[in-house]
């Protein structure tokens, strides 16, 4: 089968200044994107802020024979996120492709988590993709082309200590993808998320041996394809890393009905097979859902 190309696709990539982003806007450009590579250029912990990450980036991009704009905006605010879609728009005519995917980490344990530890994460990681994609979403509709990749995490999905933050940002996200699932299906907008792990400088104390394994150019060809035209789905979640990748979802078991008898003791009584994962099924979205509940009323 043919590579996949972009020619012509306006693209997003937030964060795109080094790291996992970095990679992505290399990855796209070298298949004929237009790249808008933002970032604020700051530390880890989102403290201060420089243009030289994303102009880099740029430069390697436009010294590959690619097309790049540089954007220095912060995605956590509402007037940041307007002016990285404005600068797509000014510069190439469009959007087609958003990748959130700028990040911060602020890690300490629940008992100890504070309003400034808290706030910055949500912020940036879960604000910020409301504040890049809205500005962008009337017009992919009206374009009837869209696709959307937000960046969650294990942490949030599996949980992992000293990242309530964090974890609770990045499982928002997995929230945040599967209704705009949901409301651009008609408008053939394609939203999905990932769970990456790589070695960054953001994991550059967490990996240990395994670090040289796990370089981004593991991440990048996931993501390429679930912004592709040809992305089959919509609404779901891929975690991958070191050249493994895989499908996570969110199952409902068979459960348990007792419609006479519903009480405390026969929910204990019955735990086990309410807990069971044989038979799971995975619903699309809530109707779905609901209909599974329907369906074991009888
Ligand atoms: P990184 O620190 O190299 O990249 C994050 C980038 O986001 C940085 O270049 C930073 O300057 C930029 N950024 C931070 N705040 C910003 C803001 N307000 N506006 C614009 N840009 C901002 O780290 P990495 O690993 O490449 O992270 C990329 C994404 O992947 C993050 O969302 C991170 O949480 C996520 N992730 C990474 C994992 C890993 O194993 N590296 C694991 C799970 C998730």
């Amino acid at each position: 089968m043919a590579d996949l190309g972009f020619d012509g696709k306006v693209a997003i990539i937030t964060g795109a200044g080094g790291g996992l982003g970095r990679s992505h806007a290399l990855d796209l450009a070298r298949r004929g994107a237009l790249i808008v590579v933002n970032d604020l250029g700051g530390a880890s912990d989102g403290t201060g802020s420089s243009e030289t990450a994303a102009q880099k980036v740029v430069d390697e991009i436009k010294a590959a024979g690619g097309e790049a704009v540089a954007n220095y905006d912060s995605v956590a605010t509402p007037e940041g996120g307007a002016n990285i879609v404005k600068t797509a728009v000014d510069t190439f005519g469009s959007v087609h492709i958003i990748i959130n995917n700028a990040g911060i980490l602020r890690d300490t344990s629940f008992k100890n988590m504070t309003a400034d530890q808290l706030n910055p994460v949500l912020d940036v990681h879960l604000r910020g993709a409301f504040h890049v994609t809205q500005p962008a979403w009337q017009l992919m509709r009206d374009q009837g082309y869209g696709r959307i990749v937000n960046t969650a995490s294990g942490a949030g999905i599996f949980g992992n200590f000293g990242q309530t933050n964090y974890g609770a940002a990045k499982m928002g996200l997995v929230g945040f993808t599967r209704v705009l699932a949901v409301e651009g299906a008609k408008n053939n907008i394609k939203a999905n998320a990932i769970a990456p792990v790589a070695h960054t400088r953001m994991t550059e104390d967490i990996l240990g041996p395994l670090a040289d394994k796990l370089g981004p150019e593991y991440i990048t060809p996931v993501v390429t394809f679930l912004v592709h035209e040809d992305c089959p789905v919509s609404g779901e979640v891929y975690s991958m890393g070191g050249g493994h990748v895989a499908r996570v979802f969110i199952g409902v078991t068979p459960g348990y009905t007792n419609v006479e008898d519903f009480t405390p003791e026969t929910v204990r009584d019955h735990f086990d097979e309410i807990r069971s994962e044989a038979g799971y099924e995975v619903p699309a979205n809530l109707n779905e859902e609901l209909m599974l509940t329907v369906k074991a009323l009888g």
